[in-house]
């Protein structure tokens, strides 16, 4: 058999978890953009099962719905008040249909576990035709660990010892149990109806299965492996912090060997759902979160934070933190820009320094360059808002839409109070506050006639550097000390269209 399917995986998560120090339950805390216990499934759904359980009991109801949001397809079964791992599986089998083949059971607190090593360890399994394969690890320091107690040939496992009721020799054992097993199916349930709790802690021991079927005659053997970091589970925030590091190790190695070049692994951060395509750069302090999908050869970073967002083949996103956004193909975003949910831009597109975005679909080839906010509009192709633009979405009730059309120039420092349309080919002069529509090739202007009072600053600065460099500046066409009445003034003024 190549690669054969287990009848089921029973994943353990009744636990509570209280080395954690928290009010949200162990198995929801997260790690690469998933909670623990999403990575757990995810892994053990990658082994192929018929039937996927999780066993709950902590904090049930909001586990429950966890799961219902992320992994609606798992069952669920429910531990009792019996205590231990035996129980748990014991509970777990409850939900399985399946009388026999072989079933796989996997801990919810443990991330790193992979597919790949699961299907491996049924298929050593099912070529021993054992009764029970357990995977194991041998760590320097096996405090806390039941431990490995193999026959003297070594081929054989005599059963497992929890380390609270380990002796000093048994102690010494380095080969741990991870964990992680492969069982006959008709074994285990009967097995399971034989264990008591008459140990150290009093409960119900999984391992305990292990000595049960080797005393039954039964083969029991052991798969080792030697990524001791992919067995371990998470049972204190240091550790969720350690494996959190090391996921985000593997995950930017896997994109590194796929042809993406992350300038600086130490300080970049990548989800496990984000996809990036072949030669993208990925520069110093980038964050990519949730489902990010990186285009081919797109440029990220320095210091850029992408949540959900989409970027276009070949675009360019520096110093940007987005959410929810949509970057075309070849267009450019940054530095320091903030493009929060629903905003859409267009191939080849702008947002440059110092802009906001929010529900804004940008044009292709349309340009935000400098200092504006958008909200709540649409604008059309080969546009151009001048620096400064703002759009006035909300009138303190009310947020209202705007619309720009094609190849629009906007001047400098506009104001597009919403609800507002431009139409194709519209201009707006410079500080222009655009409250009514402007109809298709209009110039809308309404910033009031500039006045200039000549030799003001003689006057009311005079002894001031301003007003020095401006007599200077003027020479001898300077006004004479008798213009400096107020009277005089109004003389002095022109008009400036
Ligand atoms: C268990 C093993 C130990 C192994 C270690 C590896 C037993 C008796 N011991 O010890 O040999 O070296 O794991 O980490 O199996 N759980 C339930 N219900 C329970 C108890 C536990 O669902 O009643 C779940 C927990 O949520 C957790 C997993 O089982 O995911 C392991 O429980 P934990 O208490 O950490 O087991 P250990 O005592 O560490
Ligand atoms: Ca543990």
């Amino acid at each position: 058999m190549n690669n054969p399917a287990p009848a089921a995986v029973v994943v353990l998560a009744a636990g509570a978890g209280t080395r954690m120090r928290s009010r949200t339950p162990k198995v929801l805390h997260e790690i690469g953009g998933r909670s623990l216990l999403i990575h757990a499934l995810t892994a053990a759904e990658g082994a192929g099962p018929a039937e996927l359980v999780a066993v709950l009991r902590h904090e049930r109801e909001r586990v429950a719905a966890h799961l219902a949001d992320h992994a609606p397809e798992v069952l669920i079964a429910d531990q009792d008040e019996i205590p231990g791992t035996g129980r748990a599986v014991q509970c777990g089998l409850g939900k399985v249909t399946a009388t026999e083949g072989t079933v796989l059971v996997t801990y919810g607190d443990v991330p790193l576990l992979d597919p790949a090593t699961l299907r491996g360890l049924v298929a050593a399994h099912e070529e021993a035709a054992a009764a029970v394969t357990v995977l194991t690890a041998t760590v320097p320091d096996p405090t806390g660990y039941g431990r490995i107690l193999r026959s003297e040939d070594g081929a054989e496992v005599l059963g497992i010892v929890e380390h609270k009721d380990a002796t000093d020799t048994q102690r010494e054992i380095v080969e741990i149990n991870s964990g992680i097993y492969a069982f006959d199916l008709a074994v285990l349930r009967d097995a399971l109806d034989r264990i008591t709790t008459t140990n150290a802690q009093g409960e119900m021991y999984l391992t305990d299965v292990l000595s049960i079927a080797r005393q039954d005659g039964r083969s029991v053997r052991a798969v080792v492996t030697d990524d001791q970091m992919m067995v371990e589970g998470v049972n204190d925030r240091v550790q969720l912090a350690q494996l959190g590091a090391e996921m985000n190790r593997r995950i930017l190695e896997g994109h590194m060997r796929a042809g993406v070049t992350v300038v600086d692994p130490g300080s970049t951060w990548i989800d496990a759902d984000v996809s990036i395509g072949q030669d993208a750069i990925i520069r110093p302090w980038v964050q990519l979160h949730g489902a990010t999908d990186i285009g081919e050869e797109a440029e990220i970073g320095p210091e850029t934070t992408l949540t959900d967002t989409e970027v276009g083949p070949g675009a360019c996103v520096v110093r940007t933190q987005a959410t929810l956004a949509v970057i075309g193909k070849d267009a450019s975003v940054g530095p320091f820009s903030y493009l929060r949910p629903g905003t859409v831009l267009g191939t080849k597109g702008k947002i440059g320094g110092f802009v906001e975005t929010k529900n804004a679909q940008i044009g292709d080839g349309t340009k935000v360059p400098h200092l504006s906010y958008v909200g709540d509009a649409e604008i059309g192709e080969g546009t151009n808002l001048g620096a400064g633009t703002i759009v006035a979405n909300y009138d303190g009730v009310t947020k209202s839409r705007t619309t720009v059309g094609s190849h629009v120039r906007v001047g400098a420092d506009s104001v597009l109070v919403a609800p507002v349309s431009l139409g194709d080919g519209a201009h707006t002069g410079a500080g222009t506050v655009v409250r009514k529509d402007v109809p298709p090739g209009a110039l809308a202007v309404n910033a009031s006639a500039q006045r200039n009072m000549e030799g003001w600053a003689l006057r009311r600065r005079a002894g001031t550097a301003a007003g020095e460099a401006a007599r200077a500046a003027l020479g001898e066409h300077a006004p004479g000390d008798a213009a400096s009445g107020s009277g005089a003034q109004e003389s002095k003024e022109h008009e400036q269209r």
